[in-house]
């Protein structure tokens, strides 16, 4: 199949916020259904950013990002906010947990954006938590959890709404050994049952199971 998920056409991203800071230049890729694509290069190399321009968090300066043949940065809010419940699910470099609420309450909070029932809810946290091996720390509050405790928090939240789209910004960074073997098996697994999978990540085991490469370097794309 070649159908294209994800279509980027010459992506500019300018943070103005900085001296005209150019965090992408020129981008153009594609990741096709039920691909696991991946992304690396150095640091300030603009990988974050353009998962979150896939994401709509933010717009391009110029370009165009193209999802399920939908442009993203024309999606209104009402289409935006279904877009980020159905279709694609980012498991956040920085954790982006809520530090004050529980394990479950953050778990749960996907949930609740995409209206599911309270019976409902319980019984898919629990299947997300035993499968990441976190079930012992549902009631504890996020801000006591160590960083790899963290780490499988955010890669619950992010598959919460088992998303067919996976935008995974270095999931296993924070992870001893066993973690990333555990978190490797489950991307894999997750990619056979035909999720598609962007993944930026420094580690040569992962890039080994990708589809294809793709190499950024200072904000330039390189394949
Ligand atoms: N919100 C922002 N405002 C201003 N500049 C930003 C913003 N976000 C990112 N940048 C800048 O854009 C460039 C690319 O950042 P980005 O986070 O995409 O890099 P990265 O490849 O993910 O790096 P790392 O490997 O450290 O995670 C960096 O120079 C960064 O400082
Ligand atoms: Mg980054």
């Amino acid at each position: 199949m070649n159908y294209k998920k994800i279509v980027c056409q010459k992506v500019y991203k300018v943070f103005q916020d900085r001296i005209d800071s150019v965090a992408i230049s020129d981008v153009s890729m594609t990741v096709g259904d039920g691909e696991l694509v991946a992304l690396t290069g150095p640091n300030g190399s603009g990988k974050t950013t353009l998962l979150k321009l896939i994401m709509g968090i933010y717009k391009p300066t110029s370009g165009r990002v193209i999802v399920n043949n939908k442009i993203v940065s024309e999606m209104s809010e009402d289409e935006l906010s279904k877009y980020r419940i159905k279709t694609v699910g980012m498991i956040f470099q920085d954790f982006g947990l809520i530090d004050f609420l529980t394990v479950r309450q953050n778990l749960e909070l996907p949930l609740i954006i995409a209206g599911v029932a309270d019976g409902e809810k319980k019984k898919k946290v629990e299947e997300i938590a035993d499968r990441l091996e976190i079930m012992h720390l549902l009631s504890s509050s996020v801000k006591t959890l160590s960083g790899g405790e963290k780490q499988r928090v955010s890669i619950g939240v992010g598959l919460m709404n088992d998303p067919e789209i996976i935008l995974a910004d270095e999931p296993t960074a924070n992870l001893d050994r066993q973690g990333r073997e555990d978190v490797l098996n489950l991307l894999l697994d997750l990619n056979k049952k035909g999720k598609t999978i962007l993944l930026v990540t420094h580690e040569e085991p992962l890039i080994n199971y990708a589809t294809r490469i793709y190499r950024f370097d200072k904000g330039y794309l390189k394949e």
